[in-house]
């Protein structure tokens, strides 16, 4: 079958893809899109978690074929509009500044939830309240950290893009 998409605000175009294969291994595999990482591919650890159609869902679990004319936005698409090559996305840096970044497994995952978190609290004209950032990063799991750091990356995310509402992926 054939999938034509969007992925990152590129129409994108694969042949040949099987029935079966999840939107996953179609970004890594077949459209050299590695960030989105498979971890346990049964929707348990978030380390897939890209945008579908602006939602967060996790890769694995949706077919390829479910994404066919619509628009897909993975970790490499986090950038603010308009940036500059190499430039970091405000999540991105808030996590290297509050020492948030764990391994290349769970971290994507965690940049693009944080990026939907923050995202969604601000449109509604708020920062995200510490439960609510508990439970929107229940779904991405690292059993290495006791998360403290990754919270504080939230917060600081949060006050960078509130202070620049330009400061916004492309989803
Ligand atoms: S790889 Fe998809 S949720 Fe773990
Ligand atoms: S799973 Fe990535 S550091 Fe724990």
């Amino acid at each position: 079958m054939r999938l034509s998409c969007t992925v990152n605000g590129t129409p994108q175009q694969v042949d040949d893809v099987w029935e079966g294969e999840s939107l996953l291994y179609v970004l890594r595999e077949r459209m050299g899109l590695p960030g989105s990482k498979n971890a346990c591919e049964q929707g348990e650890c978030g380390s897939c978690t890209v945008y579908l159609d602006g939602l967060p869902v996790c890769a694995c679990l949706v077919a390829a074929g479910q994404a066919q004319g619509r628009e897909v936005g993975t970790v490499e698409g986090l950038t603010p509009a308009g940036a500059a090559p190499g430039e970091l996305h405000p999540v991105q840096q808030a996590f290297l500044e509050a020492g948030a970044v764990q391994c290349g497994f769970c971290t994507p995952g965690l940049l693009v939830a944080t990026d939907d978190l923050v995202h969604r609290s601000l449109a509604e004209g708020r920062k995200p309240a510490d439960a609510e950032i508990r439970e929107a990063l229940a779904g991405n799991l690292c059993r290495c950290t006791g998360y403290e750091k990754i919270l504080d990356a939230v917060r600081l995310a949060a006050d960078r893009m509130a202070a620049d509402p330009t400061a916004e992926a492309a989803r």
